[in-house]
């Protein structure tokens, strides 16, 4: 079965999530924040996806835009910056507009041209999802942007995956699936569809029943990747 249709996470695989820290950093008004922005980054996204593991399994469902809230607080006052007047509303304003990688955008743009269909599939609420395509300049790339929000569960919930066939119908083994998240990719490789983990920083391989079909540096290979499958 050949590859018709590209699926990505969105938050770490198509937006840079530790941007919004490393950003407010660079702003200067939070001088605490210089030698502690990667502190807070890795602490907001580890703290960020155990809340909606827990969600999922307690079946306590909140939206990721309160879960990312949440996972801040717990992320600043770790650092010890809990009362910095103002950080905590400039981070999650950060967070709404957050860039894409480099690559992405020419990468999406050569998935068009190949004739595939395009899509993401994300915890992320639909409003946050669309203000992150539409300021990374993405969204005219993109065929659908599917939220976790309309079956209230976050993944690795096979309802989750069960999205892209609802919204393209294709087949499981016509989706390459494509997230940097090592968890997200074992779930979907154990859901069915074709796999691809962008290992950007050289982690070891989950430790989980399941393994992508394939691993990447970055965005750069996926088109190539689709076309030779
Ligand atoms: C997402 C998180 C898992 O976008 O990165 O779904």
């Amino acid at each position: 079965m050949t590859i018709d249709t590209c699926i990505f996470d969105a938050y770490g695989t198509l937006f840079d999530v530790t941007s919004a820290a490393r950003l407010a950093a660079e702003e200067g008004s939070h001088p605490a924040l210089a030698e502690r922005w990667q502190k807070v980054a890795a602490d907001w996204r580890e703290r960020q996806l155990q809340y909606t593991w827990i969600r999922a399994i307690t079946g306590e469902h909140a939206d990721f835009w309160q879960v990312t809230s949440e996972s801040l607080d717990y992320a600043l006052e770790a650092s010890g910056l809990g009362g910095e007047s103002g950080l905590r509303d400039r981070l999650k304003e950060l967070y709404v507009d957050l860039a894409a990688y480099p690559e992405a955008p020419a990468m999406l743009e050569r998935l068009k041209d190949a004739g595939l269909a395009t899509g993401i599939l994300s915890n992320g609420s639909p409003e946050m999802l669309q203000s992150a395509a539409k300021s990374a300049g993405i969204g005219r790339l993109l065929d659908h942007v599917l939220s976790v929000e309309s079956v209230g569960i976050y993944k690795p919930s096979s309802k989750v995956y069960d999205l892209v066939n609802r919204a393209f119908d294709c087949a499981k083994d016509g989706v390459l699936y494509v997230s940097s998240n090592g968890w997200d990719v074992a779930a979907a490789a154990g859901y069915g569809f074709r796999t691809a983990w962008v290992n950007r920083a050289g982690q070891p391989m989950d430790r989980l029943p399941w393994r992508p079909d394939h691993v990447l540096d970055d965005l750069t290979g996926v088109p190539d990747l689709a076309g030779s499958i």
